[in-house]
């Protein structure tokens, strides 16, 4: 066997290394059964968001309703948003697992709709990997076979599949353990070949749809930890889909929250957190736990000149409220809050630190605007692969 020595791939060769984003989505729109759904890429490409078509579709809303944004080349971007918003539909439109009936979507400037099937298949195989909640391992293959299938379906030779794998479990923690059949190890380790298998394809976008939900707290912290690093060194474009907005705010660069198929909100946690959109997403986040999410660069405010003295206790620009508190009940005078070099960059006056733990509310209009239903807890629903135009979502 292989001595594991395949060294990590950060950059394919594909990668320009131009600042092309590596999606660019615009006015995606999947109404499911629409006639032009189902007929090919050529009724969609370059379309508008369809008017009804026919007796049936009046009655139809659309899953995805003009969703546009743009994900960085190495961005972490997190989709979020209740059961039933739109989540998975906008993921699998973006390797047409889902076929889109209005919009545009270019991957690393090609635009996605104008493939042939050839294209369309090595971007399927090679540039994009799809992750899904129930990592659909084989029972009879090895974990190290089950690493490797991506590459399988590839046709890569089998010894150099069998290294790319060895490599990839060792990056997971799970090198001692490519001989193994799926039934000798816990879920969370079966999670840990899931992603070993989505590693080892080299894939440089990663689409994950709620691939931790069915996890415990703890092996679910584990996987978000993992998952972060990998993405960080390996500098892969991860596309992650979660109803969990802790999940969402601990893991994502940027999150866009979608309602009904629509975006709500793009941006940042500390974005989000500071300057909800609206009302919807102010209850959201009333359940965040807002001291991890803010830094102390986030709330600070302008020193007055010559106010800090020696005995201000100081911190981090990067640290996390939940980070500070300690200090600052030590002390009655504000913190200082530096920069990476000992600069001082602000102060945070203890009221102030207090201030931002309470959820801003946005004003409500009048009495005359309709009252928006409470976001509810979601369960965890089991996912099923979805089949559109015979199309099976396979890991
Ligand atoms: N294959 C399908 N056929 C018809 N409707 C679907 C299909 N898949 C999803 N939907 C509907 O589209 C909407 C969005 O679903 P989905 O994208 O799965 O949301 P989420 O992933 O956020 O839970 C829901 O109303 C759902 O019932
Ligand atoms: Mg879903």
């Amino acid at each position: 066997m292989t001595s594991g020595t395949w060294s990590p791939q950060p950059a394919l060769p594909t990668q320009a290394p131009s600042a092309e984003p590596a999606i660019e989505v615009t006015g995606l729109t999947k109404v499911y059964g629409a006639p032009d759904a189902s007929s090919g890429w050529r009724k969609w490409f370059g379309a508008k968001r369809p008017g009804p078509v026919g007796a049936n579709a009046v009655a139809k809303k659309a899953a995805a309703d003009d969703v546009s944004f743009t994900v960085e080349q190495g961005e972490f971007f997190v989709i979020m948003g209740l059961s039933g918003s739109g989540k998975s539909t906008v993921l699998r439109m973006l390797n047409r697992l889902v076929e889109p009936t209005a919009g545009r979507l270019v991957i690393d400037g090609r635009d996605v709709a104008a493939m042939n099937p050839d294209d369309l298949r090595g971007l399927r195989n090679r540039k994009i990997n799809m992750v899904f909640q129930h990592f659909a391992l084989f029972p009879h293959f090895t974990v190290r076979e089950n690493a490797a299938y991506a590459l399988q379906v590839r046709q890569v030779p089998v010894a150099e599949r069998h290294e790319r794998a060895d490599w990839a479990l060792e990056t997971v923690g799970l090198g001692d353990w490519g001989d193994s059949l799926p039934g000798e190890l816990s879920g969370g380790m079966r999670q840990r070949v899931g992603l070993a298998r989505a590693l080892a394809s080299d894939a440089d976008i990663l689409l994950m749809d709620e691939p931790f939900s069915a996890l415990d707290p703890l092996i679910r912290r584990d996987m978000q930890d993992l998952l972060m690093t990998l993405q960080r060194d390996l500098k892969r474009t991860v596309v992650f889909v979660t109803h969990d907005l802790n999940e969402a705010m601990r893991m994502g660069d940027r999150i866009m929250i979608m309602r009904d198929g629509r975006v709500v909100q793009l941006g940042t946690a500390q974005e989000i957190l500071k300057t909800p959109a609206d009302e919807y997403v102010s209850e959201f986040i009333a359940d965040v736990d807002r001291t991890r999410v803010l830094t102390a660069g986030d709330i600070m405010q302008e020193p007055v000149a010559g106010s800090v003295g020696d005995d201000h206790q100081r911190v981090r620009d990067d640290a996390a409220l939940s980070d500070i508190f300690s200090l600052a009940g030590r002390s009655s005078v504000p913190l200082a809050v530096t920069g990476p070099g000992g600069q001082l960059l602000g102060v945070i006056p203890q009221a102030t630190l207090l201030a931002a733990l309470a959820t801003p509310v946005r004003e409500k209009p009048g009495r005359e605007q309709p009252l928006r239903e409470k976001p509810v807890r979601e369960k965890p629903v089991r996912e099923k692969p979805v089949r559109e135009n015979g199309k099976e979502a396979h890991a």
